[in-house]
């Protein structure tokens, strides 16, 4: 079974990914998107968003990371495309699925999911730039407003040529809330011979279980789930037991270290802020580790308050 760690702006940046990797359980990583719009950019857009572009398109654990472009005109996306692989990236994953508003304004995203031919000369002309042996992959909702056309969408980026094509079961509509529709996933994968990777609502072993049974996929991709509890890969492919706090407090230490990856100071608070949001869903305690350090703006303090926490004293 493959893994593979969600793309998440904002969120799963190189420093998370490299946490996460580290944890293990990963197979594949996507980065956030590159937007592209009218022009070719320049190698320090991609190095800034994957700079493990400098280190062979790997996590320092070892896992492949693979840029993610996002964009509406072929042209623009395979000239990109081509620059990202020819720096390093192991592959070009399409990504039209983004709901932002933003993004959707300019056409890019999940808004394309409405013109299955713009998905088709998209895929289409970012395969034809690529070269042969490095992937082409693209990541879908099951539609825009409906799922009427969640099929004709994913024949058609088969059929350009994706080497494989991840579906977030649901709509751009249905947002991030419960359910995803699981059995969509299946629906598509009778249509098509390319691998698919189902995602989205997997939060346990168990979810995976029977999202496995629901979207006959043998893979997955982990989003929110990784980051509420970071060994998921693990607990799924290996029936590991959730990481325990006190190790989680550790881990969260660690990534304080971190810092000295260009921080500019308010990076690791802001980012343990966030994931403490993630961290909820599963640990109680993340949400008294919130509230402790809420107001604190200085990595050296927040270290002071989990170190407290790793030794057990706060253990619930
Ligand atoms: C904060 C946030 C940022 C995201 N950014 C991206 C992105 O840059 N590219 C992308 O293809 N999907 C993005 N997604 C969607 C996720 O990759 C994933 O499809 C979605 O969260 C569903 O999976 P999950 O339920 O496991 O979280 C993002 C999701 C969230 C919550």
């Amino acid at each position: 079974m493959t893994v593979m760690l969600a793309p998440m702006e904002g969120v799963v940046d190189h420093l998370m990914r490299e946490m996460l990797t580290e944890v293990g359980g990963f197979d594949l990583c996507v980065t956030e998107f590159v937007r592209v719009v009218d022009q070719k950019l320049p190698a320090k857009t991609f190095y800034k968003l994957c700079p493990e572009l400098l280190q062979d398109g790997k996590t320092k654990a070892g896992v492949p990371v693979r840029v993610q472009l996002l964009g509406q005109h072929p042209q623009w996306l395979a000239e990109n495309a081509l620059t990202a692989v020819e720096l390093g990236s192991p592959g070009v994953d399409l990504n039209f699925g983004c709901p932002a508003k933003t993004v959707n304004k300019s056409k890019g995203g999940a808004v394309l999911l409405k013109e299955t031919q713009a998905l088709y000369d998209i895929v289409h002309a970012v395969r034809q730039a690529v070269p042969d042996h490095l992937p082409v992959t693209a990541k879908i909702r099951l539609g825009f407003e409906d799922k009427s056309l969640a099929i004709d969408n994913a024949v058609a980026i088969a059929n350009a040529g994706a080497s494989h094509l991840v579906v977030h079961a649901r709509t751009k509509t249905e947002g991030y809330r419960p359910p995803a529709y699981w059995d969509w996933i299946a629906r598509i994968k009778q249509h098509i011979d390319i691998p698919v990777i189902a995602n989205g609502e997997i939060w346990s072993a168990q979810d995976a279980q029977r999202c496995r049974q629901e979207s006959a996929c043998e893979d997955l991709m982990l989003g929110r789930g990784a980051l509420a509890l970071p060994n998921l890969a693990l607990c799924i492919k290996h029936h590991q037991a959730p990481m325990a706090w006190p190790e989680l407090a550790r881990l969260l230490i660690k990534y304080s270290g971190y810092e000295i990856y260009g921080d500019k100071g308010r990076y690791y608070p802001n980012r343990i802020k966030q994931w403490c949001g993630y961290l909820k869903r599963q640990y109680p305690q993340a949400e008294l580790l919130f509230n402790d350090i809420r107001r604190l703006n200085h990595a050296d303090d927040i270290v002071k308050v989990l170190r407290r926490q790793s030794s057990q004293e706060y253990v619930a």
